[in-house]
């Protein structure tokens, strides 16, 4: 069986292929170069671009798309995450593609006020809409060892700052996933034919508040940090006003807007058909932190 993986230089990239390499005959395709790409046959192309991949999706049964713009400027996120489903999804019926596995996010809904999550939902829509086999998956916020940006920015924060600011009052709910129960579900995914048409909440076992993630991390790290909460709505103005200064984007206006949303996902129907079983948070979080 022939796959190809798009967004292959990306977190979840890096730690798929390692456990698909040797079973499947992987051909990726990425954006430039990564040094964990070394021994497998990859191309570079850019998916807002037909012409630049369409002929390499010929004699491949599976797609794995990976590729998506989580957080980079809005106006290049339509392109990266709507633009490049519609030309990926017109090369897969022209080439005969027989499974597409798309990466959604649970920030795809339709109350979703980021630029990133309304760009997802739209490409989900024309996933569903498109007379390919595809089964779409939607994780919540990902880690791991090496990422996942969300998780690594708060990883920094605890190691770098006697008190660790938190946005708002830190109730809101989240269900981070490790990343090889990501890796897990989308292995179990490309030869179960009950996976058709159908989307996976991918998830935590169990939904905590921001204030607890923190207070975990911290507990595996073995350091006692005490928590500064900063209102939203001050955040939000200093944000603003950095804006254009803030040339790292190490905060931004889309990256504040998710403080404001739950994820407390019901990941049954996960279970049943994919035989779906999370790590804990505490387990997870002591895989990922040396
Ligand atoms: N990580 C999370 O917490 C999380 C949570 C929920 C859902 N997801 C979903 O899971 C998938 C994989 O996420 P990830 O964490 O592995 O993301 P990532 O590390 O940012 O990797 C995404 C990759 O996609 C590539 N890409 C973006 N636009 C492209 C384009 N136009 N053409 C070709 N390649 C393009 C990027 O290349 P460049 O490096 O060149 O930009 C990058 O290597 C995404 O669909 C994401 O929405 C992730």
């Amino acid at each position: 069986m022939k796959i190809l993986i798009t967004g292959a230089g990306g977190f979840i990239g890096r730690n798929l292929i390692p456990k698909l390499k040797g079973k499947y005959d992987l051909l990726c395709l990425t954006r430039s170069k990564h040094p964990h790409l070394e021994g497998i046959q990859y191309f570079e192309a850019d998916l807002r671009y037909l012409y630049t991949f369409q002929e390499r999706l010929e004699g491949i049964d599976v797609v794995i798309n990976l590729a998506a713009n989580l957080w980079k400027e809005n106006h290049t996120m339509y392109l990266d995450n709507v633009v490049a489903v519609k030309n990926l999804i017109e090369a897969c019926k022209k080439k005969g593609v027989k499974r597409f596995i798309q990466l959604s996010s649970n920030s795809a809904t339709e109350d979703n006020i980021t630029e990133y999550g309304k760009t997802k939902l739209e490409a989900d829509k024309l996933v569903i809409s498109s007379g390919l086999n595809y089964t779409i998956l939607k994780p919540t916020m990902v880690y791991g060892k090496d990422g996942g940006r969300g998780f690594t920015r708060i990883l920094d924060h605890i190691k770098k700052y006697p008190i660790v600011p938190v946005v708002g009052h830190g109730k809101t709910l989240m269900q981070p996933v490790y990343v090889e129960d990501v890796v897990e579900a989308i292995i179990k995914v490309i030869e179960n034919p009950i996976s058709i048409k159908k989307s996976y909440n991918i998830a935590g076992p169990k939904a905590i508040t921001m204030n607890e993630l923190f207070d975990s991390i911290s507990k595996t790290l073995g350091k006692k940090k005490p928590k500064l909460h900063i209102p939203l709505k001050v955040i939000y103005f200093l944000t603003n006003l950095m804006h254009p200064f803030n040339k790292k984007k190490r905060m931004s206006k889309e990256g504040i807007k998710t403080f404001y949303k739950d994820a407390n996902l019901d990941i049954q129907e996960t279970i049943n058909d994919l035989k779906y079983n999370p790590l804990h948070l505490e387990e997870g979080l002591a895989k990922s932190i040396k």
